[in-house]
């Protein structure tokens, strides 16, 4: 058991729900804050405890910080759709921006150590140069890369002002699921490749669309860097470890493999792990699709001891199509 104890927003939430399962199984506590608007009460881990609040009810996050004596806070909670956010941007300014500038105002207020931040390959917009570093033009094309962006701010200008310091992920295309089956992707009206290929494979929808085929990548449809969801878990063990270790220090670090498959390449992939034939509809970009988004990960590799060890795109699709099973089931 570690000393003290790890507050996870958004824990009931696809990765958050994965980061609970990886700290609880490197033996710290773990209190979730959730609201369960787009999470699960059944996704959080029954040896965590579970507070069902909004990350900007003051009163309530400062209670359960004082209550379990948190240390460190790692910050999921939020909204996550793109599109969604181009449509209705006060909403990802509030849940996004406001709610991280509470959030972080409790922890300051509290006297919590160390705060992880979920942020996203989405503050570089479209990158000039690929792999990209995370010293690179931060220039989002979007409301949710706009909001989270303006949080890394906040917490590089707070961790100047008061004896907290941060690290921020920047998390490329997040895909799988728990390998023992306990967690994956549960939120309804995915928009992600991987977890709509393996709707398509399970029969829940019948064909996956391929938006674009003119992409300056070598098959012509778009790139990313895929990687599993328990490493991306597994890389914030790491990361608060480190913020213990070195407390003057902060990081901004690419979350990736350094390394990109084409949506093609994927469904590719799905067809060989299932046996089956996925139908693509080859269809127009979508708006705002870079060619290709892969990380330069060197960052975090010299930074923590985290090495992938679920770097395999076959293996990402099956426990993505495990998950989807098992949420199948569950649904009747
Ligand atoms: N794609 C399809 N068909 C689909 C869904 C996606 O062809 O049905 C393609 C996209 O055009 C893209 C690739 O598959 O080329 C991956 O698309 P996703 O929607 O899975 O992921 P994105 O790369 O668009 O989004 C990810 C994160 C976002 C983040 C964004 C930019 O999921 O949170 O990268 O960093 F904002």
């Amino acid at each position: 058991m570690r000393e003290g104890t790890v507050l996870v927003t958004g824990g009931a939430g696809y990765i958050g729900s994965h980061a609970v399962l990886a700290l609880l199984d490197a033996g710290w506590q773990v209190v979730v804050v959730d609201n369960l608007v787009t999470g699960f009460d059944w996704a959080v881990d029954p040896r965590a405890k579970l507070v069902v609040a909004n990350i900007a009810d003051d009163d309530k996050v400062r209670a359960a910080i004082r209550e379990h004596g948190v240390i460190a806070i790692m910050h999921f909670a939020g909204s996550v759709v793109v599109p969604e956010s181009v449509s209705d941007p006060l909403k990802y300014y509030r849940n996004n921006t406001a709610a991280s500038r509470s959030l972080i105002e409790s922890a300051v207020a509290e006297g919590v150590k160390h705060f992880i931040f979920s942020s996203t390959a989405a503050t570089y917009g479209i990158p000039e140069v690929v792999p990209v570093r995370e010293d690179s033009p931060k220039q989002p094309i979007n409301p949710y890369g706009m909001s989270k962006l303006m949080t890394e701010i906040m917490l590089k200008d707070v961790a100047a002002a008061h004896p907290i310091n941060y690290a921020a992920l920047r998390y490329f295309n997040v895909a799988g699921a728990d390998p023992q089956g306990r967690s994956g992707q549960s939120t309804a009206g995915a928009t992600h490749l991987i977890k709509i290929a393996a709707e398509a494979a399970t029969g829940k929808r019948g064909h996956v669309s391929v938006f674009g085929t003119d992409f300056d990548t070598p098959d012509g449809t778009g790139v990313r860097d895929y990687i599993h969801v328990s490493d991306l878990a597994a890389a914030h063990v790491d990361a608060l470890d480190l913020l213990i270790a070195r407390p003057s220090e902060n990081h901004t670090m690419n979350a990736g493999y350094g390394r990109g498959f084409s949506v093609l390449q994927v469904l590719d992939a799905v067809d060989r792990v299932t046996n089956l034939t996925i139908e693509r509809k080859l269809e127009g970009r979508r708006a705002g699709d870079p060619d290709a988004l892969v990380a330069d990960n060197s960052a975090i590799l010299a930074a923590l001891p985290w090495r992938p060890k679920h770097d395999d795109l076959e293996g990402i699709v099956k426990d993505a199509l495990a998950w989807e099973r098992k949420l199948a089931e569950r649904q009747g």
